[in-house]
């Protein structure tokens, strides 16, 4: 399962603080974990709240904590953090680094990592031509400490030269090639994108139910590939064995109702709804509070249908591109392009669950993907994450 990676900006305080919640609310859009450390300088310029809003993290600077506080903080985020990014980057914190002074929490925990530190300097033209900066850069530059180079322009001092904070963009481009976070590959970007896994379960009486072979396996590869696309996951599981996908919101149900409602609350602002889940289309007519009894008799159990949830989505759909499944034994193609018209869906998977190598519990599916149009992709036999891969390929007119 794919980690989260956690940047840590180091903010010092100069004109261009602002430009560094820019660079913080991008790195967030790619799904990574944020943590601040603000000079007390930096506090001058903007507040630290502003920095927890768009972090989401709480912001660590100098202003209120014990130095005690630092030792353990520091560390501990020192180790944490992925990259170091310093926007921007003073000429003191700079100074401080190359002459190896650690007197508070920004300058402790970049001395005490051992992950890249980049630095993106701001600082008036004649500073930064300062033939000490420059020696510094050198310095930290031979110890393996990067540099974003500063733009040349008007500065907020009137002056014209060397000492603007790079372009966000070019920051934000560095940080991610660093992470080898492909920003192409991230087409779900700001996509909600609902999914449902698993079987439902019918209880009969407190001790028994009715249920069917689904795993989940198929829906929770799909989760974790509409997030590693960028999305914002939702994924409503029923009864599985699987461990939850890493920054997906996982909400359990077991019955059909359970299912259908929890859907509901998430189905009218997705962008895509996936429905993977092997619904139970029956339940008990009348469920026994008490232990059902043996007797000498057979036993008749009465079942009456359940929801249709797939059907109910198709109907109420307005912009949401809906996918649903369908497992058949035969007849697939027809089977399947039958279930598409009748729940008013834009894609169905259709996959063969007589085949024993594919289909229920298997980590491989062989599926043909049936679009509204008519249009047929069939796919060979794959694991259930790149089907998922190509599901949304698909639905993104990628293929
Ligand atoms: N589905 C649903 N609610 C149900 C049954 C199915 O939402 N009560 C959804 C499934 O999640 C799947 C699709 O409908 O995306 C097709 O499921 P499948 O079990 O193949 O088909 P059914 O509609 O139940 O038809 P049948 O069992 O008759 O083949």
């Amino acid at each position: 399962m794919e980690k989260k990676k956690c940047v840590c900006i180091g903010v010092s305080g100069g004109i261009a603080v602002y430009k560094a919640l820019d660079v913080i609310s991008a790195l967030r859009k790619n799904d990574i974990d944020v943590r601040v450390i603000m000079t007390s300088s930096a506090t001058e310029f903007v507040t630290p709240l502003s920095f927890q809003s768009l972090s989401q993290n709480m912001v660590i600077t100098d202003m209120f904590s014990e130095p005690k506080a630092w030792e353990i903080q520091h560390i501990s985020l020192a180790k944490k953090a992925d990259l170091f990014l310093v926007v921007p980057a003073t000429a003191n914190i700079i100074g401080k680094v190359a002459n190896g002074i650690a007197d508070d929490m920004l300058s402790t925990t970049i001395m005490a990592t051992k992950s890249k530190v980049i630095f993106a300097p701001a600082m008036n033209t004649n500073m930064y031509e300062n033939p000490i900066v420059q020696d510094n850069i050198r310095k930290l530059s031979k110890y393996g400490y990067d540099f974003i180079e500063p733009a040349s322009g008007r500065l907020a001092c009137g002056d014209l030269g060397k000492g603007k904070l790079a372009d966000v963009n070019t920051i934000v481009e560095r940080v991610l090639k660093e992470l080898n976070i492909n920003e192409k590959e991230k087409d779900l970007l700001g996509k909600k994108v609902l999914i449902s896994a698993g079987p439902t379960i019918a209880p009969i009486d407190p001790v028994r139910f009715i249920t069917n072979r689904s795993t989940g396996k198929m829906g929770y590869a799909i989760a974790e590939e509409a997030k590693k696309r960028g999305a914002e996951v939702i994924l409503v599981s029923g009864p599985t064995k699987l461990q939850k996908p890493s920054g997906v919101k996982v909400i359990d149900v077991k019955t059909n109702e359970e299912m259908k409602a929890e859907i509901l609350k998430h189905f009218y602002d997705s962008d895509i709804v996936i429905k993977s889940a092997a619904v139970a289309d029956y339940k008990a007519k009348d469920y026994s509070n008490e232990k059902i009894k043996k007797g000498n008799e057979d036993l008749n159990l009465v079942l009456t249908r359940d929801n249709d949830i797939l059907k109910f989505l198709g109907d109420e759909k307005k912009n949401q591109i809906l996918v649903g499944f369908a497992a058949e034994s035969n007849n697939v193609e027809e089977n399947a392009k039958n279930k598409l018209i009748k729940k008013n869906l834009d894609y169905i998977v259709a996959n063969d669950i007589t085949s024993t190598e594919t289909g229920f519990g298997s980590d491989d599916n062989k599926v043909i993907i049936i679009s509204k149009s008519g249009e047929k992709i069939f796919l060979d036999r794959m694991s259930k994450r790149e089907v998922a891969s190509n599901i949304f390929q698909t639905i993104l007119g990628k293929r």
